[in-house]
């Protein structure tokens, strides 16, 4: 007994491996050859391919009248019965058609994938007889005509996908089981059904609703047309509702928003109008959705994020108002969402989560208020931020310039106001900026420069002021750049010429830009668009923009252009407004005079009085601080005609009189008191807040000093501990040796006096010769300059090459005296802190009203920056001849005020190129110098690099070269 029944199972499976291998070494049932000759049959058909050699009859066969098994014919899977169940020829680039393939052969075929060939002409309506077929991929081919009605004879397909064909027509409804009769027929097995890009149109029937296996519907891209079925939200397992892109009109069905397993619903660009249900999000796992680009009204649906599993949110492009959802603002899955062109309201700072994983985000153009968030900087993973066209107002936080993977950013249109924060240059990816048409103030930072992927820069249409810097011509990548309708000021930078990448848009039109064109524009030979316009520029127009040989449209109009104009391409086919409004151009062009060689020069000649500038001052303190500061002043040597001092200040300490002065002071002492007559006003040369200035000529010594009387004396202990300090501290001073530094020789206290005796300097005081007409016209532009230069030098030494380094704290025109040759010794240095013993705080502010940096306002902070900033005022004053103006206070708003800077007009303008150029240099590097953030200022030791330059070089070539080192 036991041993029939093993034996049972061993014959049956014997007999089952004689069939399997009869069937695989000769198809000689018929099944298998009526698939070998329908598939052969389908090959002949076909152009020839390659790919399906394999597909042949032997010789043998041929002989023996007998076809081969397709069971190991490439793309053919058989069953054990060697019948055919799948063909797979996907991704083979196949030509021809499936007319002539026989589907009635194919009694077991499972799966037919034909996707990604070039199959041509219809789908067989024959196709309906393979009835055993659960998976047919058709997708990504050439086919058209209808989709045969006889596809509703395959029950058991599951996944049907025809997308991607030129199949036309519309969607039978027969297609799909009827809900009311017994009907057997429709595709009543699918699961996944893709229609994706076709031509198919029409209504998409209800009965779609019977396919209660539904899991995935997919028919975007195509002309479908009227409502989304109902029928749709009765199917429970349906998780991915494609429908976009097509024709779709009417609501969203209430209930689709309750269904529960729905992930991805994609309903962007129909015609679909009405509220989305409030649902949508609520019971659901939702984790994309797109409601972008219909005609929605209403509120966003309040619990999108429920499930907070939302990953790709949009809703752009409809008539969605009410505030951005809260359950969305917290929705930190997010990693796409596009919502602009709505009417949302509401401010978007207060609430606004940290989104992660966020990598794009469009809020333009709603009616959003609110600052912009902090949060945005813990956005790590942002390419792109979007916010245009709103309300936002407030400064742009700082964070945001963390977002270091930002390529896009996008703030243009708003009420944006403040500064463009230096650390823009965070943003090494940042490959598009707008900021245009916003509220923004003070300077363009000059780390833009470091942006050198930026591509487009749109700054235009704020309140920028300041000189365009010269560092933008680092930004080698940029073909668009707009910074017109601000208010800029100085000159065109020359490195604007290097942006040989400018290929769009170069506009600097409405600023107050001056001087001349820089002929290196010359170099941007794939620049389309040139506008200058509406800027004060002068000179001549450089022959150079000939080279410009893709410009289509340049506009140079109202300026102060003159001379002639240059006989190039651009300016034949012009219109005549495009050069309008300027002051004496001539030429062969349309609307000009022709020229008349002395107008032009004399044009020339007149044309250089005047350097404009607007520098802008920030705010000060109140008028408290202000009256503080004054006691901080004081003044200091008068012209007087005496011996010079000793030239050599190389001059050992030994043989110098005063060199022991804090050793046996009492000598020193009498002598003093001897040259002074005791202090006899006689011999005062200046008063200031610390005390009288003598000029002290010492019997025998024949050595004249300046002899700075303190108005402080030792009388009890902690001042004489002060003084102690205050001692050793000068005795540090008396180290210094340099040719731009008042050499500073003692230091001498006494029961009756205190005083620092100086080297004596018989020009006086800058601000004294500045303040007569004489005197000033004196001190030519070459002076001038090296008068400023001298200052740098002797700063940069103090600053850098001093240890510990010494603040000044006090630069003014009164402390910068001048020998005999006119060569400028900083005064009064590293002792102004200590000129106010009798306050408690002896850290209190000194200097002097007019040069003190403005952050001296806000905190009592002394650094280098603050020598920096005076410096700044002292070389414009240099230009004008007088100081540059008031400063003005307005602590809250730190209000900007904009002043003319005119050349002192006692001299007469620049004679020589190199000297003009030197001045514009200047002027830029002294309006630098009066950053109102002291971190964007440059070093002493960067100013002194550009005064070596200027010495080697002189004139043009140093404008580039010191620059490039000048800010980095
Ligand atoms: C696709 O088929 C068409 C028509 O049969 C033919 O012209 C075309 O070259 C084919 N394309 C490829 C990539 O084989
Ligand atoms: C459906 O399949 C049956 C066989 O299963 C066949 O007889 C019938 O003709 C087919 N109908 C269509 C429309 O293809
Ligand atoms: C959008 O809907 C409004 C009414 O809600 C209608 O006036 C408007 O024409 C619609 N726009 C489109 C493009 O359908
Ligand atoms: C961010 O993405 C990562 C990786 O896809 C994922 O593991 C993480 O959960 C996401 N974070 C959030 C808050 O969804």
């Amino acid at each position: 007994m036991s041993n029939k029944r093993r034996s049972l199972p061993f014959a049956l499976s014997a007999a089952l491996v004689i069939i399997v291998l009869l069937s695989s070494c000769k198809a000689n049932n018929p099944v298998a050859n009526r698939e070998a000759n329908a598939l052969l049959k389908w090959k002949e058909s076909l152009p020839s391919q390659s790919i399906l050699d394999s597909w042949i009859v032997s010789e043998a066969h041929n002989i023996s009248h007998t076809l081969p098994s397709p069971c190991k014919w490439y793309g053919i899977t058989c069953n054990n019965a060697g019948s055919v169940t799948e063909i797979n020829l996907s991704f083979k680039d196949l030509n021809g058609s499936l007319e002539n393939l026989d589907f009635s052969s194919f009694p077991n075929l499972l799966r037919l994938d034909l996707k990604f060939n070039n199959l041509t002409g219809t789908i067989p309506t024959n196709i309906g007889l393979v009835s055993k077929l659960q998976f047919l991929d058709l997708s990504s081919n050439s086919l058209n005509g209808p989709l045969p009605l006889s596809l509703a004879n395959l029950t058991q397909v599951y996944e049907l996908d025809v997308s991607r064909n030129q199949i036309s027509g519309v969607l039978d409804r027969r297609l799909f089981p009827d809900g009311r009769t017994a009907s057997k027929s429709g595709l009543r097995s699918l699961k996944n059904l893709l229609f994706q890009d076709t031509q198919l149109g029409g209504r998409i029937p209800e009965e779609i609703g019977n396919l209660k296996f539904l899991v995935l519907v997919a028919l975007d891209g195509s002309h479908f047309n009227g409502p989304i079925p109902q029928s749709l939200a009765n199917l429970s397992d349906l998780a991915v509702l494609r429908l976009a892109e097509n024709q779709l009109s009417g609501r969203v069905p209430e209930r689709l928003g309750s269904s529960r397993k729905l992930s991805d619903l994609r309903l962007f660009g129909n015609k679909l109008s009405g509220t989305v249900p409030v649902e949508l999000g609520n019971a659901s796992s939702l984790v994309v959705l797109h409601l972008a680009e219909n005609n929605f009204t209403g509120h966003l649906p309040p619990e999108v994020c429920k499930g907070g599993k939302l990953v790709n949110f949009s809703a752009a492009f409809n008539n969605f108002n009410g505030p951005i959802p809260t359950s969305l603002k917290n929705c930190r899955s997010l990693y796409r969402v596009r919502l602009e062109h709505n009417r949302l309201t509401g401010r978007i700072d207060k609430d606004l989560g940290v989104y992660p994983n966020l990598t794009y985000i469009d809020l333009s153009f709603n009616e959003l208020q609110g600052q912009l968030s902090s949060n945005w900087g813990q956005c790590r993973n942002l390419t792109e931020l979007k916010v245009a066209g709103n309300m936002i107002s407030g400064k742009i936080p700082h964070e945001i310039f963390q977002l270091n993977q930002v390529v896009v950013l996008d703030l243009s249109s708003n009420r944006l106001s403040g500064e463009i924060p230096a650390n823009i240059a965070n943003l090494s990816s940042l490959s598009f900026l707008s900021l245009k048409d916003n509220k923004l103030s003070s300077w363009i930072p000059d780390k833009i420069g470091r942006l050198s992927n930026l591509e487009s820069l749109e700054l235009s249409s704020n309140m920028l002021s300041g000189p365009i810097p010269s560092q933008i011509g680092d930004c080698s990548k940029l073909r668009d750049l707009s910074l017109s309708k601000n208010r800029l000021e100085g000159t065109i930078p020359r490195q604007i010429g290097n942006l040989v990448s400018l290929q769009v848009s170069l506009d600097l039109s409405y600023n107050s830009l001056g001087g001349k064109i820089p002929p290196d524009l010359g170099s941007l030979i794939h620049l389309q668009s040139l506008n200058l316009s509406h800027n004060n520029l002068t000179g001549a127009i450089p022959p150079s923009l000939g080279d410009m040989v893709s410009l289509t449209d340049i506009n140079l109009s109202f300026n102060h252009l003159e001379g002639h104009v240059p006989d190039i391409s651009i300016f034949h086919s012009v219109q005549p407004e495009a050069l309008s409004n300027n002051d004496n151009l001539c030429g062969k062009v349309e609307g000009l005079p022709p020229c008349n060689d002395t107008i032009s020069e004399t044009g020339k000649r007149n044309k250089k009085g005047k350097l404009i500038v607007i520098i802008v001052l920030a705010s000060l303190g109140s008028a408290l601080l202000i009256s503080f500061m004054y006691a901080g002043i004081w003044a200091f040597l008068w012209k007087i005609k005496a011996t010079k001092a000793s030239e050599d200040e190389h001059a050992s300490k030994g043989g110098n009189l005063f060199s022991i002065c804090y050793f046996d002071g009492k000598i020193v002492y009498q002598d003093i008191l001897e040259a002074t007559n005791n202090f006899d006003d006689k011999y005062c040369i200046g008063i200031g807040g610390s005390g009288k200035v003598y000029k002290a000529n010492v019997p025998g010594g024949d050595q004249v000093f300046a002899v700075k009387k303190l108005s402080f004396h030792a009388t009890d202990g902690s001042q004489i501990e002060s003084i102690k300090i205050f001692a050793n501290e000068v005795a540090a001073l008396t180290e210094i040796r340099h040719r731009n530094i008042v050499k500073l020789f003692g230091f001498c206290s006494q029961a009756m006096h205190t005083f620092l005796v100086y080297e004596f300097l018989e020009r006086g005081s800058l601000a004294d010769i500045l303040r007569s007409d004489e005197e000033a016209e004196k001190l030519d532009w070459e002076k001038r300059i090296r008068v400023v230069k001298g200052v740098a030098h002797a700063l940069s030494y103090m600053h850098h090459d001093c240890v510990p380094p010494i603040i000044h704290r006090d630069i003014s025109s009164k402390n910068i005296l001048l020998d005999s040759e006119l060569e400028a010794h900083v005064s009064d240095f590293g002792t102004a802190k200590f000129l106010n013993l009798d306050s408690s705080n002896w850290t209190a502010v000194v200097g002097t009203f007019g040069y003190l940096a403005p952050e001296l306002a806000y905190n009592m902070e002394v650094t280098e920056k603050c020598d920096v900033y005076s410096f700044g005022v002292l070389a414009l004053e240099v230009l004008m001849g007088k100081h540059p103006g008031e400063l003005m206070s307005d602590e809250e708003n730190q209000t900007l005020h904009h002043k003319e800077v005119v050349l002192d007009h006692r001299l007469s303008p620049p004679s020589s190129q190199n000297v003009d150029d030197d001045l514009h240099l200047m002027m830029n590097v002294a309006i630098t110098c009066m950053r109102a953030k002291p971190e964007s200022r440059p070093t002493m030791r960067e100013l002194k690099f550009f005064r070596g330059l200027i010495c080697m070089h002189g004139g043009r070539i140093l404008v580039v070269v010191v620059s490039a080192v000048f800010w980095r």
